[in-house]
């Protein structure tokens, strides 16, 4: 991987800064790779060298980089201070991808696709304890999908990056509009994009037949997304669903 990632960049037209700092990260994990476990073995290597890509191809419309670095990280943190210049090396790494990459601001919901689906899947193991506790997996969320007719679910994206997931149940006939799994992947955390899906959301459910109300509901204690959802203006109706707070947003 080394020897071909490092020619690669070579010949990349890339700022020499970031350059480095990809053959650093690239030097670092060819060392850590024996120590991972097979499946980080197999997997690290295809993760850092889509985020190469990504990093030379500008025609690239989606992108990944950040959640694979934040996966390579998690890896190498695994392994303790074997780990450490990896994580190191990607946190010298991420500001300069994101001058040269970046923004990504506009946020937009989007079906997913054959191309994207592993990827939203994997979305999920960005999170880390204790938000992890409050939302199921994506792939599991998928799942549950295909056996619900008013399932309907989108990827959130941010500009080119998947960064989230969300799904709700659409049905029209009730009419209700319950707000089911959501979640933004930790690296993307912090910047807005769960509040701006929140208002894509919103702009859905409002075309929806007899649409008067957004309903979700949470669980409670540390990490929960209760004072988010509060944030958004939604309000609890007293109500507990399954041990969750429910929270209603009126819409008109
Ligand atoms: C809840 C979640 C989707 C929020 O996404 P996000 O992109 O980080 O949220 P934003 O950056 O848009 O935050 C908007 C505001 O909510 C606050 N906020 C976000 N998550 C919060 C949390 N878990 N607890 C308290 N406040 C939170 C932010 O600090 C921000 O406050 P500000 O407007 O005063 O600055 C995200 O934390 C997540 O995926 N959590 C794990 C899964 C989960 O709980 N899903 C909900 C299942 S019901």
């Amino acid at each position: 991987m080394e020897e071909t990632l490092i020619g690669r960049l070579a010949g990349a037209d890339i700022p020499e800064t970031l350059r480095l700092a990809l053959q650093e990260v690239a030097r670092e994990v060819a060392l850590l790779l024996p120590s991972l476990p097979t499946v980080q073995q197999r997997r690290t290597p295809r993760r850092f060298e889509r985020v190469v890509t990504e990093a030379t191809d500008p025609a690239l419309d989606t992108h990944w980089w950040e959640v694979y670095l934040d996966l390579i990280a998690k890896a190498a943190s695994e392994q303790g201070a074997t780990g450490q210049p990896v994580v190191a090396a990607i946190h010298r790494l991420c500001p300069l991808l994101q001058a040269h990459l970046g923004p990504y601001t506009e946020v937009r919901l989007e079906p997913i696709t054959d191309d994207t689906v592993w990827g939203i899947c994997q979305l999920s193991d960005t999170l880390t304890e204790p938000r992890k506790n409050f939302v199921a997996t994506n792939a599991v969320s998928l799942a549950q999908a295909h056996f619900n007719k008013h399932a309907w679910f989108r990827a959130i994206y941010a500009g080119k990056a998947p960064v989230g997931f969300m799904m709700i149940v659409d049905d029209p006939e009730t009419p209700e509009y319950f707000l089911w799994r959501f979640m933004i992947a930790a690296p993307y955390q912090g910047r807005g994009y769960g509040s701006q899906a929140i208002q894509r959301l919103v702009e859905y459910v409002k075309t929806r037949p007899g649409a008067r109300e957004l309903l979700v509901s949470c669980g409670e204690g540390e990490g929960s997304p209760k004072e988010f959802y509060l944030k958004q203006g939604f309000v609890p109706t007293g109500e507990v669903d399954d041990g969750e707070t429910v929270l209603r947003m009126t819409l008109v």
